[in-house]
């Protein structure tokens, strides 16, 4: 079990990331990533893609700008709606999100209330400034967009994106054309997000500058059940914790079946299980750490029609937490710029013709990040990251057992070798102890040992992160021994 500071150290201490700005003091909200983490976020970047958009292949990647001009979220309700309740003391002017204040009193989420309802429990339970005690304010809703000035005059208002999504939603019509004019069609961005968080929070969980992973399905709702049918053959069983439970721990696990039974659109409890077993088999979260938890009509953002929370479990965060959300948006987001910019958004394709609804899969990369950190985290006599291999920052290292002999010189042309099909890392300082260990901390799965032995010919050895475990591996044969434990086709033990 790791904590906060356990995990934040070694990520510090390892490479992977840290408050941004930290030479003039840190910068509340922003943090950088260093050499591991930049290669263990981009593998699960990788593997996320990989993952949904191989769920069709009408489904794509584009890229679009992170600025938007004020009317597109205008249109969107960005500039109406996408508010958090701030509350601000009126002695140290210290500003709080309403409902984090509400939570720290009563350990419960106090999600989707008005700034009135904030008001009015701020009173019943006569909560005071966290910092000075001093009275709080009235609360008011506060817009969490960057507002910006285009051009030399400033004249032209436009905000940093608030999410990767709108950014689809102004293309859809263009890549429509340009595609095969098929629904259900599906495109991500993997790209920044930007929001002024009243209270940036607990490392990379509540950031001002963010990375999402989201893929927007356009789809006929006549139709997208046929082209995504829920095959019940194999009995998997959904994690769900109800809206009503969750402030618990704990989730049900219930057929996929019988979540339709429960109301939800087949095609919806489809994506369930597709994003259940990216967690569970692709990320090889531990299924008890993992779980959806349903919004209620409250709690939900003001764009969705179904909204279920990805949460997982991280000790370092205090329980489950949000990493992404399966949301049913439906034509919200196409109607709103169809009125906005008076362009319009239906398509026709064969007898139909409709302005699709969206399903968005929404996942926040840092927060994905952070939760396998602390998942991986593993502290007894030696402290290891368990990265599953694939997202491991350093696939292989190699090592000269010692410095002489001509060793140095065969684990140097070993690891040039290793190098042009993994990402390899070379250590010849300090013990081989002391090497494995450091290996051990960023979760390098295996780590390869020249010694006197193979300088006779006897191969060198191969060591697996977790067991310790090692095997003697032919040299001529490293490279693909090595691309088979990786792919889980063969093992170190036994
Ligand atoms: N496009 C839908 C959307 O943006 P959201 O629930 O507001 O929905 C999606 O955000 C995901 O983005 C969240 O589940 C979370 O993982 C991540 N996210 C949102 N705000 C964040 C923040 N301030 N810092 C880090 N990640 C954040």
């Amino acid at each position: 079990m790791a904590s906060y500071d356990d995990v934040m150290s070694l990520s510090v201490r390892r490479g992977f990331l840290w408050p941004a700005a930290e030479l003039y003091g840190g910068f509340g909200g922003f943090y950088d990533y260093g050499h591991n983490g930049v290669l263990l976020r981009r593998r699960w970047e990788d593997l996320w893609t990989e993952t949904f958009l191989g769920l069709s292949d009408n489904y794509y990647l584009i890229d679009t700008t992170t600025i938007l001009p004020e009317a597109a979220l205008k249109a969107s309700g960005h500039v109406d709606h996408f508010t958090d309740v701030l509350v601000t003391c009126t002695r140290c002017g210290e500003s709080y999100r309403g409902d984090h204040l509400l939570e720290a009193a009563t350990h419960v989420e106090e999600e989707g209330l008005t700034p009135a309802e904030i008001d009015a429990r701020i009173r019943d339970l006569k909560i005071r400034c966290p910092n000075c005690k001093g009275e709080l304010g009235p609360a008011r809703e506060f817009n969490m967009m960057f507002p910006l000035g285009i051009g030399p005059t400033a004249k032209d208002r436009a905000y940093l994106r608030p999410e990767t999504a709108q950014g689809v939603y102004l293309n859809f019509k263009r890549e429509f054309e340009a595609l095969r004019r098929k629904l259900p069609m599906g495109l991500a961005i993997v790209g920044r997000a930007y929001r002024n968080e009243i209270s940036p929070r607990q490392g990379t969980y509540r950031m001002r500058e963010f990375l999402q992973a989201e893929l927007q399905i356009f789809f006929d709702p006549a139709t997208f059940a046929d082209f995504v049918p829920l095959d019940t053959s194999a009995g998997e069983r959904i994690r769900i914790a109800w809206a009503a439970e969750k402030n618990e721990p704990t989730a049900h696990e219930i057929a996929a079946e019988a979540v339709v039974e429960r109301g939800l659109p087949s095609w919806y409890v489809y994506h369930l299980l597709a994003v259940q077993r990216f967690y569970l088999a692709a990320l090889r979260i531990p299924r008890d750490a993992f779980r959806f938890a349903e919004l209620d009509e409250k709690e939900r953002a003001f764009y969705n029609k179904i909204h279920f929370d990805i949460q997982i479990r991280q000790e370092s965060l205090g329980g489950f937490r949000e990493v992404g959300g399966v949301h049913y948006r439906t034509d919200h987001d196409l109607k709103g710029h169809e009125a906005g910019s008076h362009t319009k958004q239906a398509v026709t394709f064969g007898a139909s013709k409709l302005v699709p609804h969206v399903l968005e899969l929404s996942f926040g990369v840092d927060r994905n990040v952070w939760a396998v950190l602390d998942l991986a985290f593993a502290k007894g006599d030696r402290l290891v990251l368990r990265l599953p291999p694939r997202l491991a920052p350093v696939t292989v290292a190699v090592f000269p057992l010692v410095n002489k002999a001509g060793i140095p010189e065969r684990a140097e042309s070993i690891f040039a070798s290793l190098r042009k099909r993994f990402t390899a890392f070379y250590d010849d300082s300090g013990s081989i102890g002391r090497r494995y260990a450091r290996m051990d901390e960023i979760g390098t799965p295996f780590s390869v040992t020249v010694d006197h032995e193979s300088l006779e010919g006897n191969g060198a050895t191969v060591r697996e992160r977790d067991s310790q475990k090692q095997i003697r591996v032919p040299e001529a044969e490293l490279a693909d021994a090595i691309a088979k434990l990786l792919s889980g086709e063969t093992s170190v033990v036994p």
